[in-house]
């Protein structure tokens, strides 16, 4: 569904210490995922802890509108009666996948090689998002797709009727481009394989195990290898989904710089490949414990329990960007308040995401009198002590853009206003009462 309420400004003004515990919601990526792998196996995928964000509640009408039988019994618990591998049915009307970039890439690979016809679209955010990143190994396979002009959503693809494996090199790292060709590959004969430069989230290969698909990866000298077996049958599974350490990322990153802070954020995804973030607040100095580590659903989980720390700033490698993709405009916020400067270095891809985060980061924090520099793909912020605030953000219907301006405005001088919070909902419904619980000021 298309996010197009009236827009929803909101401020956020400088509190006293956070304390408590802030249970962050479902993760996103695997929230999609388990929806999507449950409606190409044959049975009931039962789900806990799904994401009831409305990015991941497109996707679970997506799965509908493609005959799966999906339910939700309660809060975060739902189920998924699939179709198996090349069961789809070609849906009634028009595919929206409002403001998810990962639903619809997604949802085009997982049908691409089934004789089917979809339309998909999107709201303003993902109509200028790039798709041939996806639609060009899809017609690999033999789908036929049309695109709107630039390769851009409205897009209709007729699935291939008699699909042939690939062998595909990923251009830009993206899980996204992989797991839609990995979806794709399911219902092609023989052996799909997906080449990376960098190993991007492994949320669709885990997943994929966990369902039966035959699927391996291997660290060649030509990269990271995933080999898929195509026209495997998905056995259903239950699916407990962790949360989100990307949803976390805002809660840990307004106790680091709100002094006197303390909180604790219970199992949350420690996935190497979504940790980058997390690696590079160690290196500033963060004082962040990891307590009670522990697997739930096939993914590493620990508590986390984060104080208010003073940091220094630090040099962020390209090649960590992959493990970190969703975390730059919040690091950048973070940045603000350590001691020297923090370069963010690879980071094009944030210039394709829900908006062009770089753009959208250097002119927020400008405005909020931090100093800062781009440069096609990086970003540098000089660090102060006291961050003066007072300024206004434009949030470009992203929820990241959006929940990371509310957390600047916890630590700085003068309040700091957004003018739409209503993304927030597409990833973490519940950001304003559970950071106003912990003790934050938002109104
Ligand atoms: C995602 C992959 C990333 C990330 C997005 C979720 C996924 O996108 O930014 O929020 O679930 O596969 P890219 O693969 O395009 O980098």
């Amino acid at each position: 569904m298309s996010h197009s309420a009236e827009p929803r400004p909101m401020t956020s003004r400088r509190c006293g210490p956070l304390k408590g515990e802030a249970l962050v919601p479902g993760d996103k990526s695997i929230s999609h995922r388990a929806l999507i792998l449950g409606a190409m196996a044959v049975g009931e995928t039962r789900i806990t802890g799904l994401l009831e964000g409305q990015d991941v509640l497109d996707t679970a009408r997506a799965m509908a509108a493609f005959g799966a039988q999906v339910t939700q019994h309660g809060p975060g618990d739902w189920s998924v009666h699939g179709v198996g591998v090349g069961g789809f049915r070609s849906p009634e009307g028009v595919i929206d996948c409002g403001n998810s970039g990962t639903g619809v890439r997604l949802i085009m690979g997982a049908m691409a090689t089934t004789p089917i016809t979809a339309t998909f679209t999107g709201d303003a955010s993902l109509s200028r998002r790039p798709m041939a990143r996806v639609t060009d190994p899809l017609a690999q396979f033999g789908a036929r797709i049309t695109t709107r002009e630039g390769g851009r959503l409205p897009i209709t693809i007729e699935g291939a009727q008699d699909p042939v494996p690939v062998a595909y090199r990923t251009p830009v790292a993206s899980a996204q481009i992989k797991s839609a060709v990995l979806l794709a590959g399911l219902n092609a004969p023989g052996d799909t394989v997906v080449i990376e430069s960098e190993p991007t989230r492994d949320h669709s290969e885990r997943m994929l195990t966990g369902f039966g698909a035959e699927i391996h990866t291997e660290t060649t000298s030509d990269g990271h290898r995933i080999t898929l077996t195509g026209r495997p049958e998905l056995r259903p599974q239950p699916v407990a989904v962790p949360r989100d350490p990307s949803s976390a990322a805002f809660p840990v990153a307004a106790a680091l710089i709100v002094p006197g802070s303390e909180i604790r954020v219970p199992g949350v995804s420690r996935n190497p490949t979504r940790d980058g973030l997390y690696v590079t607040l160690l290196e500033m100095g963060a004082d962040i414990a990891f307590e009670n580590t522990r697997e739930e659903g096939g993914e590493p989980v620990a508590d986390l329990v984060v104080r208010h720390s003073l940091l220094k700033g630090v040099s962020v490698p390209a090649a960590r960007a992959a493990s970190m993709i969703d975390e730059f405009p919040i690091l950048s916020v973070i940045a603000s308040f350590a001691e020297g400067t923090t370069v963010m270095n690879g980071v094009s891809e944030l210039r394709v995401k829900e908006s062009d985060r770089i753009d959208a980061m250097t002119k927020g924090l400008r405005a909020n009198g931090v100093e800062v520099e781009d440069t096609p793909d990086s970003m540098t912020v000089h660090g102060m002590a006291r961050v003066p605030g007072g300024g206004q953000a434009v949030t470009h219907l992203d929820h990241r853009i959006a929940m990371s301006f509310l957390v600047l405005g916890m630590a700085t001088e003068n309040p700091v206003g957004i003018d739409d919070a209503g993304p927030i909902t597409t990833s973490f419904p519940d950001f304003v009462p559970l950071m106003t619980r912990l003790g934050a000021e938002l109104a």
